[in-house]
């Protein structure tokens, strides 16, 4: 099969990465992300919320520091800035209009504890649910983009180029349908049942994305709850993972592939990508040695009714060794991995990675 890529950029890409530095040339002309705290940038230290990583020790291997990210250095979204070529996505809440009339390489729309569902993670405060994510690409499509662009023409080749990540679903589960003393919908809805509401509202979602001239994307599947620390930790479990827990994101994961494959059968010129988070993640659990970690456990100091980090205390040092930051979120390190893989690899994104989804017509 013939690869036009030309190989020694990608190279260079890869090499820069090791530096944080740009690649001259990008993949792709833009990065737009959707989804909740995995990939939030910063939308959240806009908004009144308890969930919040603008404090340290978030960001402690950032060059930043705390910058709202829920990790201690880059996200999923970063690494995959990096390798397009790409600078880091910025925080849709975090520009001003100029600055939002003037960006051109993608803005994220993510927060932490958003869902696919309005009330998901209000308990905790506000957030951006994907719906309201989808209103300000609609704002950013419609408002700010067109001033860069001498026609629509131009306009749409732009966003047909670009890359659409969505990794959302899990505070659905996490801080809705497993909180029956604030939630009805565990009353109301079996398993099943629920996900299917999930990945009705979500095609919905992903097929105004594409109405608004996206047309390569990538959406991810829920990781494997039942590994989390906070979770592990929850429920009194010794060794391994809450199979129950995993069990109950698996239903949703289930229906995923076939809806994304609907998605592109039906949407003209579309491409959708599975990210196979909860395999990937759950091989890390599995087989952590095989990857470079060997330990398990939050790498923070984490509050024990929150499983966020606690403020101002010393995290652990071996942070390369920890899949988890805190009780919930993946270490700079398993992002690289995940990322690395949906990059290059044949397994974590599926029919085509990410670069061999740029490539694509
Ligand atoms: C923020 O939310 C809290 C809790 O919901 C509320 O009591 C407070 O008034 C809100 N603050 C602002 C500035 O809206
Ligand atoms: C579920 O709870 C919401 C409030 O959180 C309420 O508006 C709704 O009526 C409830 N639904 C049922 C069927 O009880
Ligand atoms: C975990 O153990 C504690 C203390 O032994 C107990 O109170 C709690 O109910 C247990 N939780 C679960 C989910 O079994
Ligand atoms: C699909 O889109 C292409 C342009 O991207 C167009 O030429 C073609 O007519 C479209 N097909 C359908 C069935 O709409
Ligand atoms: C795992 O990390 C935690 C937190 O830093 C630490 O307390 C624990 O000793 C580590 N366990 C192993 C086996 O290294």
């Amino acid at each position: 099969m013939a690869n036009t890529f030309p190989m020694f950029l990608l190279s260079l890409c890869l090499f820069s990465q090791f530096f944080l530095a740009k690649c001259s040339i990008p993949l792709s002309p833009a990065l737009y992300v959707f989804g909740d705290s995995i990939v939030d940038s910063g939308n959240n230290d806009f908004l009144n919320t308890s969930a919040k990583a603008n404090y340290k020790p978030y960001g402690i291997d950032f060059p930043a520091g705390p910058t709202g990210r829920f990790t201690n250095g880059n996200t999923f979204a970063d690494f995959l800035a990096q390798y397009l070529g790409l600078p880091f996505v910025p925080p849709y809440l975090g520009l001003s209009k100029a600055q939002k009339s003037k960006t051109i390489t993608g803005m994220n729309y993510a927060s932490g504890s958003a869902g696919v569902l309005r009330k998901s993670g209000k308990i905790v405060g506000m957030n951006l649910e994907l719906q309201k994510q989808i209103e300000f690409f609609q704002a950013t499509v419609n408002h700010y983009l067109p001033k860069n662009f001498k026609n629509k023409e131009e306009l749409s080749q732009y966003l047909s180029k670009s890359i659409f990540v969505v990794e959302i679903g899990i505070n659905d589960y996490l801080a809705n349908y497993l909180l029956p003393t604030y939630y009805n919908s565990s009353h109301l809805y079996s398993p099943k049942q629920f996900s299917g509401i999930l990945l009705k509202k979500l095609k919905k979602g992903l097929q105004d994305i594409y109405n608004l001239g996206a047309r390569k994307f990538l959406v991810f599947n829920i990781g494997p709850i039942g590994c989390t620390p906070a979770l592990v930790y929850s429920q009194n479990i010794t060794s391994g993972c809450a199979e129950n827990l995993n069990q109950l994101v698996s239903l949703y994961n289930e229906g995923l592939p076939n809806m994304l494959q609907e998605l592109t059968a039906s949407l003209n010129g579309s491409t959708f990508v599975l990210g196979e988070f909860y395999q990937a993640s759950y091989d890390l659990n599995q087989n952590p040695y095989k990857y470079g970690f060997t330990n398990r456990s939050s790498c923070c100091v984490v509050n024990s009714a929150t499983s966020q980090c606690l403020q101002d205390v010393s995290p652990c040092k071996d942070r390369a060794k920890h899949i988890y930051w805190d009780g919930f979120h993946p270490t700079q390190h398993a992002n690289y991995v995940f990322a690395t893989g949906c990059f290059l690899g044949t397994t974590q994104c599926t029919p085509l990675n990410i670069l061999e989804l740029t490539q694509k017509h």
